[in-house]
Parts: C-alpha cells; structure tokens; sequence
C-alpha cells in the first residue's frame, strides 16, 4: 500500500510539473514528400510520447506500410487515417500533444496540397509558431509561399523553416543559405515579425535533438531546442479587457450576473466597465467563478460579473474596461477564406457568429481574390471553395468588435449558411468602413402607419416565383387590374422590366440573380414602406434569396405565390422562344434547363397555370388577399 501511496505523490508531483510548463501552438505545414510526417513522428518518438504498445504496433506497420525497409517509418505514427495510408497522403488536421520536461506542446498538422487551404485555416488558428518544411533539394515551391501566406493570413507572427532532407544535398550550408534568402524575400510582402530557419533531416535525425555532426556549420540551435524555447504568442493579458456576454445568469430576483470567457485582458472588482454596443457604464461588484469570488480575472477564465447598478445587457454584448472601449460597427472590410463548396455571392444573407454574437449578414462587395501562389489580386463575382478574399460586409445590427491584427479572437468571425448550419467561411476583421459609423438612419416624421392611412389600406408584396413562362406576368398584370379597379395603389415589378433598367447591369449567373433578387427586395420594401401593393414577377429561383426576401418584411406583409407551371408546360408555351434556344445551347444558364430552380416547400399560395386560367387565379388570389388590406 506504501507503494500506491508513493505512486499518488508521485502522480501528484507530475500533475503539478505538468501544470506549471507553458504551452507552445504550433502548426506543421508542408506536403507528403516534404517528409513532414516523418519530422513530427520523430519529434514525438524522441520526445519519448509514444507509448510502448504503439512503438511496437509501428514497427510492425513499418514492416507492412512502411517505405524505410527494416527501419522505423515515423511517418506511420503521423499517419494515423487508414485511408491516408492506403493513398499515401495526408487529409486533415490532426492535432498532437506532447510535452518535454521544459514545455508542453499542442501541434495542428495539416496537409500540404492544394485544395486543404480550409484545413489550414482550422489549424492555424491561435497557433504562436508556424514550422514550414521546405525540401533542401526543391527549394522553396509555390506551395511554401501558399503556406506562408495563409499563416501570415491568420495572423502568425513567428516562422521557421525547417529545410529537411539535407542528407540528400549532402549537408551543404550553400542550399541551406540560398532557401533561406529565396524564403526572406518572398517573406518581406507578409506580416511576419520573424523567420528563423534550421537545416534538418527528419529520416537521419539531424538538428532534431541531437546536434548534426555533419553541419559544424550551423550555430543555431537544434529543432527540438528551438521549439522549448521560442517565445510563445503575445499573451491576451496585455490587452484591454474584452469579455463577450454569453448569458445573463438570473436566478433570483437578487440577483443577476453576467456570464462569459474573459476574450482579452484583466478585470478587478472596483473597476469601470463599459457595455457595447449601448455605451452604459458600471462598476464591478463581484466576480464569481462557480463558488469562489475573485479579486480579478484574466483572459481565458470563465467567470460571471455582478455591477453596481442595474444595467441593460444581453447575449452577445460584450463588457470591456471603461476607459479603453473598442469600436462598433456594422460594416467591416475582411478578409475572407471560403470553405463551402457552394458558391459565395454578395446579396445573399448569411449567419454570421462573432464573440457570442449571432447576427445576419451580407457581402456587400467582393473587392478581390487573391492568388495564394504570386499574392496577386483578382477580380471576382462569386467566392469559390478554398479563395481568399477581401470583400465588405454588412451586419443587421451593430456589434463591438476589435480588428484581427489586435486581438484575434474579436476579430475573427464565420459565415453560416442559415438554413444548412454549415460554416461556409472565415473571415478576420481588416477594419470597420468609415461609412457605418458617418451614415446614420433619418428618422422620418410621416411614418408607414400615416401613409397607410391616408390611402385607405395596407401595403403588402405578393412574391410570385416561378419558372420562366410559367405564367407569372400574366396573372400579375390582372392581379394588378383587379386591384386597381377596387382602388388600391399599386405596383407591378416585372423581371423583363426591370432588367431593361435598374438591373441592366446583371445577367444570369447564380451570382447576378441573387443581386437580382436583392435589389428588387430593396425597391420592393420602399415600395411597401410607401404603403402600396407590391406585386413581384421574377423567376427568383432560390430558396436564400427568397426567404431573404420574406425576413425583410414584417409578418403577413410578404406573401410568396408559387406559380407551379410543370416545366414540359412552360416549355411548350415558350412564349419568347427562348427554351428552344436554351435546348439549343445557346442559352447558358437558363432556368429549367441548365439552372437550377429551387420550388418553395411553403408558399402562401401554389397555382398551376395549367390547370386553371390565368384569370381564375388572379380573381382567387384577389379574394384571398383584399381582406388583409384592411387597416384595423
Ligand atoms: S431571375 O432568375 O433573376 O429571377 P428574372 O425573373 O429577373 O430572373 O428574369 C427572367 C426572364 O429573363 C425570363 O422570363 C426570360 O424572359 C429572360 N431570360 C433570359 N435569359 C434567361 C436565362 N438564362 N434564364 C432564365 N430566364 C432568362
């Protein structure tokens, strides 16, 4: 029993050696033949982080997999996918932890090949150190700019360049030299404070822990050596405080509490804190952390805060030091990596999540891609899988926020698709547009509610949606004489019309649609803020658009029709001849055909012209809708 006693003290002690080494992030980026599955197989191997068990189950898939004959493959340990093995590359992050008796050590492994940039994205996230593996004998590729770019991107400060296989250039201080300067002058566009560089072999186990005896050379100290004492991240302590409210905790009248992870900074009982966006001031009474209270917190804890004064504060505002607030706005310019196979588009609403912060969105403009290979700028309508870009966005409210070069956590955001909940992009905050903060909403004095009186009804849009000759600007233009004749104002935005005017500029594509259908939500919402009746006749084919459309309006002001006119119908019309056409393929993207038209699963309404007459319809859907018109 003496023993397991022992064993605790000894457990205890280890915990507590444990506790009090600091962390180094780092991120490994390279492709397969760069060997860096090898180099991080040996630095766990030497580090002694792996168990026996897996020491032996490697030696024996080294036997079976591996590509060093008899020897260990440490790349197997790397390696952990089947799937990866069989195909010989590397297909996601993999994080790794490990630990010496001077640090621990946490490392996202990403792959190398083109189209991971996503996962690089993941990986590179809060990481101090990026280690680029370069082979000595290829030199620095576009896909080592690539890397260095991105972690440049997400706001890495620190880069080294393991130059591996040096074995193969037989150790000559030339090659090393040559990559390292090759590397600093591409390195001179990025935003790196340092890059340092060693020359290694990960197969023979040069400069990894033990100093090579074939590179005298070299002064600088060996991979492992570099890697227990590069500094770690500027710590967010430093920072002003920033905590990001993630509930209001009430569970009593006596009480009430705001709960959240300390983003940045330090707070103590006895100081000012300034709540955003609303600008109220208080002082800290209490900081709890479950039964204990605190004299301070620093970043990273999660703690709730009581204030002198009752204040008014939600989920996603966020608490920060009185005297040094950051900045609110709704329109940022950001730099943006799409990760989602579907196109990205301006005009289309996303979800977008900063701090606690959940908030509609829309680009607004993509300025540019960029070319991750030659950092060269493009021109783009559409943001595809793995671009990078710089474009605006604009928010349906106002968040505090910080940039991404200050303080990473605040200035990084994601998109989400709204109805999918996939993340379809990251983005860090390059800056607010001065324009949110310089353009402000006049208020009005004659308001919806005088103009709907003094014309006798409500406004409201009737949306119809349909396929092309469907039989939309038939029952429209009735629609609209029906009304009429019953005195109401109106009006008719007609897809053909309008894109003879205001949309001139737009054609086809998935993108130019969706800019279709937002502008056209925007004409029609001033429309009805005019008080008038709205009644729309565009394909709008999809879904977002349309939803979009209807979270614009108020309740019961947005009816969607679904003129569902069976395409071989709308096809035989083909009242402008431009199905045979498109059948001809000298229409690209034509809806039906070779677009996609996505039908709605809950209109208000679902008409087939085919079936009844336009006429009838129009008449059905003027009963329906007269009532709703009346003012109450
Ligand atoms: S939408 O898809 O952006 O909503 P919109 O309703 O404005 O389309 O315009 C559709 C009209 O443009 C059609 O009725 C048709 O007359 C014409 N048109 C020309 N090219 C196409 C195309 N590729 N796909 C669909 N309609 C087209």
């Amino acid at each position: 029993m003496a023993n397991s006693k022992d064993s605790i003290t000894h457990i205890d002690q280890f915990l507590q050696l444990q506790n009090d080494l600091d962390l180094l992030k780092f991120i490994t980026c390279g492709s397969v033949d760069d060997g860096k599955s090898t180099l991080i197989g040996r630095l766990l191997f030497e580090a002694k982080c792996i168990f026996d068990d897996q020491v032996s189950s490697l030696k024996n898939e080294s036997a079976a997999y591996g590509t060093q004959g008899t020897d260990i493959d440490y790349a197997l340990l790397v390696d952990g996918l089947a799937a990866e093995r069989e195909q010989g590359i590397t297909i996601d992050v993999a994080y790794r932890f490990f630990n010496t008796d001077k640090r621990k050590f946490i490392v996202a492994d990403t792959p190398g090949h083109e189209q991971y940039t996503r996962n690089m994205v993941t990986g590179a996230s809060t990481t101090d150190l990026a280690v680029i593996l370069i082979d000595a004998r290829k030199g620095v590729l576009e896909q080592s700019k690539r890397h260095a770019f991105i972690c440049s991107l997400l706001g890495i400060k620190h880069v080294l360049l393991a130059i591996n296989k040096m074995d193969l250039v037989d150790y000559q201080q030339t090659s090393f030299n040559t990559i390292e300067q090759d590397f600093s002058q591409f390195a001179k566009q990025l935003n790196f404070n340092k890059v340092s560089a060693i020359p290694v072999s990960a197969l023979k186990g040069d400069n990894i822990i033990d100093r090579s005896s074939h590179m005298t050379w070299f002064k600088g100290p060996t991979l492992m050596a570099f890697l227990e004492t590069v500094p770690t991240a500027m710590g967010l302590e430093d920072h002003a405080f920033r905590m990001p409210v993630q509930w209001v905790n009430r569970p009593h009248l006596d009480f009430r509490g705001f709960s959240g992870t300390v983003a940045a900074g330090i707070i103590e009982v006895g100081e000012e804190i300034r709540i955003l966006p609303s600008g109220s001031i208080a002082k800290v009474q209490d900081i709890i952390l479950f039964d204990q209270h605190l004299p301070k917190a620093r970043a990273g804890q999660a703690v709730t805060i009581t204030l002198d004064k009752e204040v008014d504060a939600s989920r996603g505002d966020m608490l920060v030091a009185a005297q040094a607030p950051c900045e609110v706005s709704d329109q940022f310019e950001v730099e943006l990596v799409w990760m989602d196979q579907e196109q990205g588009y301006t005009g289309r609403s996303y979800g977008l999540q900063i701090g606690t912060n959940w908030v509609k969105a829309q680009i607004t403009d993509i300025k540019h891609t960029i070319n991750v290979n030659t950092l060269e700028h493009n021109a783009a309508r559409a943001l595809n899988l793995n671009d990078i870009a710089v474009v605006t966005l604009s928010l349906d409210q106002a968040v505090a926020f910080e940039t991404f070069a200050n303080c990473q956590p605040l200035g990084s955001l994601i998109l989400v698709d709204r109805f999918s909940n996939a993340t379809v992009a990251a983005g860090m905050i390059k800056h607010a547009l001065r324009r949110s903060s310089n353009v402000h909403k006049q208020a009005l004095t004659v308001s919806k509610i005088d103009r709907n009186q003094s014309n006798g009804h409500r406004g409201k849009v009737l949306w119809l949606t349909g396929l092309s000759g469907s039989g939309k600007s038939t029952i429209a233009n009735i629609l609209e004489q029906k009304l009429h004749q019953q005195g109401i104002r109106t009006y008719l935005l007609d897809g053909d019309n309008v894109r003879h005017g205001l949309n001139k500029d737009l054609g086809f594509t998935e993108a130019d649609r969706v800019e279709n259908i937002r502008r056209i939500t925007e004409v029609a919402h001033l429309m009805v803020d005019a008080g008038l009746v709205v009644i729309t006749a565009f394909i709008s084919p999809f879904k977002a658009e349309r939803n979009a459309a209807r979270a614009r309006f108020e309740d019961g002001e947005f009816v969607e029709i679904f003129v569902n006119t069976p395409l071989d119908v709308a096809e035989q019309r083909d009242p402008k001849g431009l199905y045979k056409k498109a059948r001809r393929g000298e229409i690209p993207n034509f809806t039906g055909i070779n677009s996609p038209y996505e039908a709605p699963e809950n209109a208000d309404f679902e008409v087939d012209t085919s079936v009844l007459s336009a006429e009838r319809i129009a008449q059905q859907l003027l009963q329906h809708v007269i009532s709703d018109l009346e003012l109450s």
